[in-house]
Order: structure tokens, then C-alpha cells, then sequence
């Protein structure tokens, strides 16, 4: 795959340390989700322009193991909205060992609520009403 394969905007980087790896030396699939997590619930804040709360991991694939020494970069975009809720499609792809080869690792998809200021679910915004920097994140 080539560079320009990954869909979403990057919306994390970071690099897999050894203190996130599992019994048998590879990065625990846990800390993706983690991570992936993250990215995703930064792409949904901005479009909720608020406070969000994962309720569902709707799909998660691993695809390859991540290593220690890998970049990893998060790459996410709104696939759904629905009253309070929105899925989000995560994409993690790493650069091996920093300057090696670039993979896709796993993907996903997330499911969000907005919430208002009582935890209570809360309409999302419209479209025209975002900020430039949370309409390019769509
Ligand atoms: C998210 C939460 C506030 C929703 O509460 P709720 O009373 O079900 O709210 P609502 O009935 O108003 O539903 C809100 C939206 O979530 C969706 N939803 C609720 N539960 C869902 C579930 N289990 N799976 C998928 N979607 C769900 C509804 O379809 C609705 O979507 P829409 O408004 O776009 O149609 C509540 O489930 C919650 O707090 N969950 C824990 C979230 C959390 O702590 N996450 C971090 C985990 S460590």
C-alpha cells in the first residue's frame, strides 16, 4: 500500500515503546485500541464541539503487529452521524523501526455521544455551524 492509501485526517502520532508490549515482545493490542481510542474521541470531539464518551467499538481489526521502535499514526474521519452519536473510522498505520516500511496495522470503527454539561446525551451540531479546523476533520 502506498502512503496516500490511508483515509482520515492524521490525528496522532506516537511511537510504540517497550513498556507497551505483551508477553511475547510485541506491542500489546490493547494499547492500540488505546491509542486508537484517543484519536478517535479527539475527531469526535471536535465534531461535537464538546464533551463525548465512547459507547461502542462497532469493529476492530488487527491486521499486523506493531513493534517496539514503530511510529504509529492515527488516522480518523466521521463515517456517521446520527442524532447525539457518531461513528468514527480509525486507522492505524505504523512506520517500522521510525525510517522502515509504512503498513496499515489494524482499523476500526467507534461509536461516540455528545454529552452536555450533566452527562445527559445532547444533539450534535450542524455541519454549518462548526469551526473551519472541525469541518476539515470530516
Ligand atoms: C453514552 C450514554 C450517555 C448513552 O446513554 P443513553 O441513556 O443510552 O442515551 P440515549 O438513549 O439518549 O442514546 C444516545 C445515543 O447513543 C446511542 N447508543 C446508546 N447506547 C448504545 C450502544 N450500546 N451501542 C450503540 N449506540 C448506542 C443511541 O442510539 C443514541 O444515538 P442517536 O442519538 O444518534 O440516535 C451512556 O450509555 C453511557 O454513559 N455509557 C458509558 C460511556 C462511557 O463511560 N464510555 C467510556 C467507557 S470506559
Amino acid at each position: 500500500m502506498k502512503e496516500e492509501d490511508a483515509v482520515g485526517k492524521l490525528t496522532t502520532r506516537t511511537l510504540a515503546m517497550p513498556s507497551d508490549t505483551n508477553a511475547a515482545g510485541d506491542i500489546f493490542g490493547g494499547w492500540v485500541l488505546s491509542q486508537m481510542d484517543i484519536a478517535a474521541g479527539i475527531c469526535a470531539g471536535q465534531r461535537a464541539q464538546g464533551r463525548v464518551v465512547t459507547v461502542a467499538v462497532e469493529s476492530m481489526s488487527f491486521i499486523r503487529a506493531v513493534k517496539v521502535g514503530d511510529i504509529l499514526g492515527l488516522y480518523t474521519h466521521v463515517a456517521e452521524l446520527g442524532n447525539t452519536s457518531m461513528v468514527v473510522n480509525v486507522e492505524a498505520w505504523v512506520r517500522r523501526n521510525r525510517i522502515g516500511l509504512r503498513e496499515k496495522v489494524t482499523e476500526g470503527r467507534f461509536k461516540f455521544v455528545a454529552l452536555d454539561e450533566n452527562g445527559k446525551s445532547t444533539p450534535l451540531p450542524a455541519e454549518e455551524d462548526l469551526p473551519d479546523y472541525a469541518r476539515e476533520s470530516i
